[in-house]
């Protein structure tokens, strides 16, 4: 079945040529064309163009919907290339210690943080889990994300890890959203192997890595290698023991130090490095001629108070930018990707067409699916958010609390949204 989308006041992010990813300069750009429709075939994107050029309705078959979408923009759902959607709960209680002045790391170190949460998690059966889950993925949904990677990470046991990479192949199965899992068992070290954390690194290598693979549970692996946390020697075993098993890396670095993270991912070809608040010219020539997505995540550094990550500097170095939300229980309680977009452009003073490269195309990339999603080309899947009346692209990060997503279509169907137009 065929949907027309036509009188499009711009239709943004078109691609003739789909590309990776944007990168340096031309992050600045985003191709659209005014007054614009756009057909869709069951699930996929298969024309679009100017309103002159539309095909005739009649030619499109007797079931097509039309959709009059006067006064509204169309541009590709958004893509949340790092999440850990899938947890047990909630953590405000340390928030409320956060405002009281203890640091992200003081809260870990008192058994707070990311071992909060596993042990919420232990006790919470996977059915539970994954109806928690499956509300926060419906959240996200309405807001504009169409497709998402979700980590492992707060099992910390085998046992737990795969409850957790269980869920998420659930929602692989029963929402619309396309989904990424990834496996991130070195997350923190569990209380019982405090002064052992090789023998835990062991455990995940030599128990965990071969049980996932054989599962096909996980697309990528992650460590958190930073201050604190995993060291990049840990980092390198793990990430080869994965590799080994077809898991390409995708990992956490470079939050709260220089901790070599972002040198490690690119060694190991990561597929993106994520965080990067720590960066500097040694990070930047890394990843500079790389196929490694630098992320950044906004919302985590809004929420924990932390020092901005330096993009400019990396664009003007010519790397590309992908933002995500972290959306996960400690350091970035939202997976609301318009507030990324708004917190790119206030926080980070990025262009709006470089925070909407960086959370469709570059973030796509991010999460290895840029072959089909991402931007407005034929063929790729129909993933697109239809706005409210808007005045211009410029308005979606600048009215940073309205709420300019009318209605979302993923796979070609509407799945969420404030009104559905129909004409
Ligand atoms: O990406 N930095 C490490 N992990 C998560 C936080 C997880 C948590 O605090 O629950 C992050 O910010
Ligand atoms: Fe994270």
């Amino acid at each position: 079945m065929r949907t027309l989308i036509h009188s499009i006041k711009k239709l943004i992010q078109i691609e003739d040529q789909p590309r990776q990813w944007v990168a340096g300069k031309d992050m600045a750009s985003l191709k659209c064309i005014d007054n614009a429709f756009i057909v869709l075939n069951d699930s996929k994107i298969e024309d679009f163009g100017a309103m002159p050029q539309m095909p005739a309705p009649e030619t499109l078959g007797a079931d097509a919907q039309i959709i009059d979408a006067t006064g509204r923009m169309v541009m590709p759902a958004f893509c949340d290339s790092h999440t850990h959607l899938v947890y047990a709960g909630s953590r405000e209680i340390e928030y409320i210690d956060k405002i009281r002045g203890l640091s992200y790391e003081e809260i870990a170190k008192r058994g707070g943080g990311i071992l909060n949460s596993a042990k919420l998690l232990a006790q919470t059966s996977e059915d539970e889990l994954y109806n928690q889950a499956l509300s926060r993925a419906y959240e996200i949904m309405g807001r504009g994300t169409g497709a998402v990677e979700i980590k492992s990470g707060y099992g910390l046991d085998l046992e737990n890890e795969l409850k957790m990479l269980r869920v998420i192949r659930r929602l692989q199965q029963t929402t619309p959203l396309t989904i990424k899992a990834t496996f991130l068992p070195a997350h923190a070290l569990p209380e019982e192997f405090k002064g052992r954390q090789t023998d835990y690194v062991d455990l995940i290598i030599n128990e965990m890595i071969p049980v996932v693979a054989a599962e096909g549970l996980a697309d990528y692996i992650d460590v958190f290698c930073d201050r604190g946390f995993f060291t990049v020697e840990d980092t390198e075993r793990m990430l080869m023991a994965g590799m080994k098993y077809g898991l390409r890396p995708k990992i956490h670095a470079n939050e709260l130090d220089f901790s070599g993270g972002v040198q490690v991912g690119v060694k190991y070809n990561a597929l993106s490095v994520d965080h990067l608040e720590f960066i500097g010219p040694d990070e930047i020539a890394a990843l500079s001629g790389s196929e490694t997505m630098p992320t950044v995540l906004p919302g985590a550094a809004f929420f924990l108070g932390m020092r901005e990550t330096p993009v400019h500097q990396m664009i003007e170095a010519g790397l590309p930018i992908a933002m995500a939300s972290d959306y996960n229980p400690g350091s970035s309680p939202s997976g609301d990707m318009r507030f990324v977009v708004s917190l790119a452009c206030i926080k980070y003073r990025m262009l709006p067409e470089e925070a909407i490269n960086a959370t469709t195309i570059n973030s796509a990339y991010a999460m290895g699916v840029s072959d089909t999603l991402g931007s407005i080309s034929k063929g790729k899947t129909a993933n697109i958010i239809i706005t409210k009346p808007i005045p211009s692209i410029e308005f979606i990060p600048y009215a940073y609390t309205s709420n300019f997503v009318e209605s979302v279509l993923l796979n070609g169907k509407l799945v969420a949204g404030e009104r559905v137009i129909h004409n």
